[in-house]
């Protein structure tokens, strides 16, 4: 009989605990939707004045096949895909030859927990290279070289 009343009280102080503690994380986690839906961009990219010509013919190669995860101006998508503008993608630490091999292979997940990025069909080694030079000057725009 005390042995039950001893589980008993250690449940309800078990419950106490964690209403007081789910009830904060509810706050918090109500919080951060209203700050990212699903697909909301991550960063907050400052557009270059202009593009090169490389650039421009990049971009359109991104909108079509990156930005659906990358997002626009490649500020990434909550719940889908990182920024590209972003310091770990800076040129010594992801060099051109990463944005090849990711379009070719594919990507598997290691610095984030979006998942992994599929393969991407049907992209020359030119057009990588011109989305490449997009990203490039995005980042500079940004501060990151
Ligand atoms: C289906 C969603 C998706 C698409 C489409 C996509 N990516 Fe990704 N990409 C990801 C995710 C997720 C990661 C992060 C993987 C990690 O490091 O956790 C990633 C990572 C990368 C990286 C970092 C590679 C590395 O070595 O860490 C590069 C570069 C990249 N993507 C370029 C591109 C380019 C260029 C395109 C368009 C040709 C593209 N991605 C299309 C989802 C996508």
């Amino acid at each position: 009989m005390n042995k039950n009343l001893a589980i008993l009280a250690a449940a309800a102080v078990a419950a106490a605990v964690y209403f007081v503690y789910s009830s904060a994380g509810r706050n918090d986690a109500t919080a951060q939707r209203t700050i990212l839906e699903p697909g909301a961009p991550l960063a907050e990219v400052q557009l270059p004045p202009d593009l090169s010509e490389a650039a421009k013919i990049g971009k359109r190669a991104f909108d079509a096949v990156c930005a659906d995860c990358h997002g626009d101006n490649a500020a990434g998508r909550h719940g889908m895909a990182p920024p590209l503008v972003h310091k770990i993608y800076e040129p010594s630490h992801h060099g051109d030859a990463a944005f090849l091999l990711a379009a070719r292979n594919g990507v598997r997940a290691h610095h984030w927990d979006f998942g992994s990025m599929p393969a991407q069909q049907g992209l020359t080694d030119g057009d990588v290279k011109g989305i490449t030079q997009y990203v490039r000057e995005l980042q500079r725009a940004n501060g990151i070289n």
